[in-house]
């Protein structure tokens, strides 16, 4: 049974905007299901994703980083991902252990053993049933997130907005890194083939909606 999706990939890949799009068809079917997000998800969350993305030009070191996104995991997976699962419903999750895989791990380079052992720590052993990586180049990407780097920064006037969008720290990181992510992503999916489902991620919108509205309907039917 399908009881938790997540969506991954680089920077501007359209993660969110696909998640909520899968999000409202469902709930068009009548199944019901939470959307919730990675670093984030809880009020303890957004304060840790502040630290995060609003860092600006104060070093945090690597193993700092990786404790910061597993202290999000740990207490979203307490809070929000357990609950819900226990209550029947089904999760989108936008970014999980995934991602702390293809950033800290192929991005930073920490040792992707000790990785799947914290992941396992923090997420208690959750791990997502279907996964969805959206995949493009990586100046695609980067000039999708700086775009609405610059719409967020020029319309909004929360201070907390501008500084965890425009200031965001992993958009500043060279594009080597990003590409190192990027094959992070896609070894993990070689991987794993029958829970990541690459998708192309520089189609239209609507295509690549049909596409993930394909496979979770036929997983759905299955009764997988
Ligand atoms: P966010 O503003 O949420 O960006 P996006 O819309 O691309 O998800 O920033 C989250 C950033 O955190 C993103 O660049 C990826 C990074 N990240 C990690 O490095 N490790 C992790 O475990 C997670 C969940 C995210």
């Amino acid at each position: 049974m399908i009881r938790l999706i997540s969506f991954e990939g680089g920077d501007g890949s359209g993660k969110s905007t696909q998640l909520r799009l899968l999000e409202q068809y469902l709930a068009g079917r009548g199944r019901g299901c939470l959307g919730t997000r990675e670093p984030g998800g809880t009020n303890l969350g957004k304060m840790i994703r502040r630290v995060l993305l609003q860092a600006g030009t104060e070093e945090i070191s690597s193993p700092t980083e990786l404790f910061l996104y597993l202290a999000d995991r740990a207490q979203h997976v307490h809070e929000v991902i357990r609950p819900a699962l226990a209550s029947g419903t089904l999760v989108l999750c936008d970014r999980f252990t995934d991602s702390t895989l293809a950033y800290q791990g192929y991005g930073r380079g920490v040792d992707l053993g000790m990785l799947r052992r914290l992941n396992e720590v923090a997420s208690g052993g959750i791990t997502p049933d279907i996964t969805f990586l959206l995949d493009c180049p990586v100046e695609l990407g980067l000039s999708r997130a700086e775009e609405r780097s610059s719409i967020i920064h020029s319309q909004s006037s929360a201070t907390e907005d501008r500084a965890s969008r425009a200031e965001d720290r992993f958009e500043r990181e060279e594009v080597e890194f990003h590409e190192r992510v990027r094959k992070g992503f896609l070894e993990l999916a070689r991987t794993e083939p029958g829970r990541i489902h690459v998708l192309d991620a520089s189609r239209a919108v609507r295509d690549l909606h049909e596409e993930i509205r394909k496979i979770v309907d036929e997983k759905l039917a299955n009764g997988e």
